[in-house]
Parts: C-alpha cells; structure tokens; sequence
C-alpha cells in the first residue's frame, strides 16, 4: 500500500507497509491514538505507560471510566513491564496461547497507571497474533492499551471501515486492514483468584483451556445468574446495531415456523426484517460452522444498519468452541430472547 496521506473527517489513514506503521508507532509515542488490527477485532492503543494518552481512549469511545482496558505486547519480556507477578500457570499459558486471542488478568505493575485498569489493582494482558499489531508495538517501543476500536455500546469493529463509521474525526489514525480473521475479541481469563476463571469467552475456547490447564474452568456470568459484574465491561449493553435484535432460541423446525411468520406479519405492515444468520451465511454457500459465524458477525450486524431493517432476527447456535462466544455475544446485543 502507498504512504497516502488520506484523510477522514481529520483522521490519518495510513497503509500496514512498515513506513506507514512506524509513522502510526511515533503518534503512539506522541501521545496520540491510533486504530490497528488484530487477529480478533481492531484496537484503539495508546502508550499504556502514558494516562493521559489512555483517557483519550475513553473520551473517544465513549467509554465509561469503571471499564478497563486490555494491555497489548509483543514479546514476553514485555510482561515485566506490565505485571507485577507470574504465576507458573500464566507462564504456561502465555507460552500455549501466545500470540493469540487470550487475555490474562494478573496483578498490575506499577508503571501501568491506574486509569488503564479503571482504577483496579489487576491488568488484562495479551500478545495479539496479528503481524501488524506486532511491529506496531515493537516500533512504539512500548505496551499498547487498546479495547476493541467501536463506539461504546456499537458492534465491534472487523474492517478499518467499521473504525471510521464509529470514530472518524475522533482518533488520530487508523491502519488500513480488512483482516480480522477471528472476528471475536479475545477470552479473557482471570488468573487473581485461587482457580481461574473466564470472565469472557473469546477466540479461544474453553475447551482448549481446559485441557492446558487440565482442570474445569468456570465461565462467569453465563447465565447471568449474580447481578454483580465482575468484569466491569459485563454490565453495560454491548454490540448493540440500531434496530431491536431478536434472539430465537428452541428445535430447528420452530424456529423456523417462528421466523416465517414474524417476517410475514413485518411484510404486511411494510416493514423488513434482517435475518442474522442467513446474512452471515451467505458468505459461504455451506454449512456456516461458529467460525464462520464468528468472523462475520460484526459485520452482518452492520450491514442490517445499512439495510435500514425495522427488525433482525438471530438464531441460536451451538456452544461448543467459538460457539460459546458466538451466543454470548448474541444474547447481549439482544433485546428480547424468544424461545420456542
Ligand atoms: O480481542 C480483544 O480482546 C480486543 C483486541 C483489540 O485486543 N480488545 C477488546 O477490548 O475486546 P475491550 O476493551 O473491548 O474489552 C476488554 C474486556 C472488557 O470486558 C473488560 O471489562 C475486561 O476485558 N477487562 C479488562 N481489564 C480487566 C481487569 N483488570 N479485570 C477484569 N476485567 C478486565
Ligand atoms: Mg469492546
């Protein structure tokens, strides 16, 4: 890609050539905040030694300050920087899943500042397996602070389109990339307690955990069963498009009889109705596993806001795997579950 000096609404757009994201490492050294690919969603980083860096990451997204955010690094040396202790367990797991879609939180190092954590004494930490991402924090020389780059609240983004639909004259650059391939955030796993714990599912499983770990791991929050969020991010409303989503959930067979005559009452009145999963599918004329489901979500889920549908209709999917992040996202961008 060239070195354009293209620009949106304010916002440099620069190319993933090693000129443009040495370019994007200065403004991150500079203070600023630019917008990068990752294997699972695009980041908004800033230096995550620099607060007043990182409180323009939460101006920008609109974030609430009580939600912290996920320190990115590029090699394993660069946990010293970032957190205080490693436990053996976290060792063996940075080594299994690193790079790769899973955060880990541990107690936080000093040089961290607290509004990173949303004041909290622990950090999220992950080495993201995108090369991209990976020479973008060893040209910053530091750790990189980044949530996942959207409006607070709006569908995560996959595409540098989806960054600057959120976020043109808001952030300082944006790295072009269409290439996202998991689609989902990352898991994120917390390691403060006596046995760990996942706060998030994500890009990887809870299965793949299990058998590194070799013991159960509980996911928090699945059913939602205490009020207290223990991840700060779980409280609010989440990947939310603009029209009501509804989740239909039960046999094959009903949710099908369900969904005709819901999109049959909707035609009569003049309205449309966006169906979630076919859209996904027909990115691939086969059976779409969670993978596929994974990897075009985001994006399905923005195309119905370009569609302008009155109401989109979900399905429910399996659990297993990606399955499990899949649903999880599903059921918060739903406002209604229908189960049949
Ligand atoms: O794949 C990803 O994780 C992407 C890419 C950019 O790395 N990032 C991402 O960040 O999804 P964000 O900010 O959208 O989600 C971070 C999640 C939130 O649910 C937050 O509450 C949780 O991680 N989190 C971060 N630090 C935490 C901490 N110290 N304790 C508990 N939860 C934490
Ligand atoms: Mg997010």
């Amino acid at each position: 890609m060239s070195h354009s000096i293209l620009r949106n609404k304010g916002t440099l757009l620069l190319g993933d050539d090693k000129v443009s994201v040495i370019r994007a490492a200065r403004i991150i050294q500079n203070g600023g905040l630019v917008a990068f690919p990752t294997e699972t969603v695009y980041g908004l980083g800033a230096a995550a030694t620099d607060a007043q860096a990182v409180k323009r990451i939460f101006k920008a997204k609109g974030r609430p300050s009580d939600n912290p955010l996920i320190v990115h690094i590029a090699d394993i040396e660069q946990l010293n920087a970032v957190v205080k202790t490693i436990s053996t367990r976290a060792f063996m797991l940075a080594e299994h899943f690193w790079p790769g879609p899973l955060s880990l939180i541990l107690p936080r190092a000093d040089k961290i500042p607290a509004v990173v954590s949303a004041g909290l004494p622990t950090v999220a930490v992950r080495m993201p397996d995108h090369q991209v991402a990976l020479d973008l924090i060893r040209a910053a020389k530091v750790p990189i602070a980044a949530p996942s780059a959207n409006r607070s609240g709006r569908p995560s983004p996959t595409s540098f389109r989806h960054v600057l639909e959120d976020l043109a004259g808001r952030i300082d650059a944006v790295i072009r990339s269409d290439t996202c391939p998991i689609g989902l955030e990352s898991t994120v796993l917390d390691l403060t307690g006596p046995r760990p714990v996942i706060l998030r599912p994500g890009g990887v499983s809870r299965e793949e955990l299990e058998a590194v770990l070799n013991c159960r791991v509980p996911i928090l929050g699945l059913n939602k069963v205490s009020g207290i969020p223990h991840s700060p991010g779980m409280k609010y409303r989440h990947y939310s498009p603009q029209a009501p989503l509804v989740l239909i959930a039960g046999p094959a067979k009903r949710r099908l009889l369900l969904i005709e005559s819901i999109v049959e009452s909707y035609r009569r009145q003049g309205l449309s109705v966006g169906l979630l999963n076919s859209a996904i599918q027909e990115y691939m004329p086969l059976k779409a596993g969670p993978e596929m489901l994974a990897a075009h979500l985001y994006d399905s889920l923005r195309q119905m806001d370009h569609r302008d549908v009155d109401l989109i209709l979900a399905e429910e999917t399996e659990i297993q795997g990606l399955g499990l992040a899949v649903m999880n996202r599903l059921r918060k961008a739903a406002t209604r579950i229908l189960k049949v």
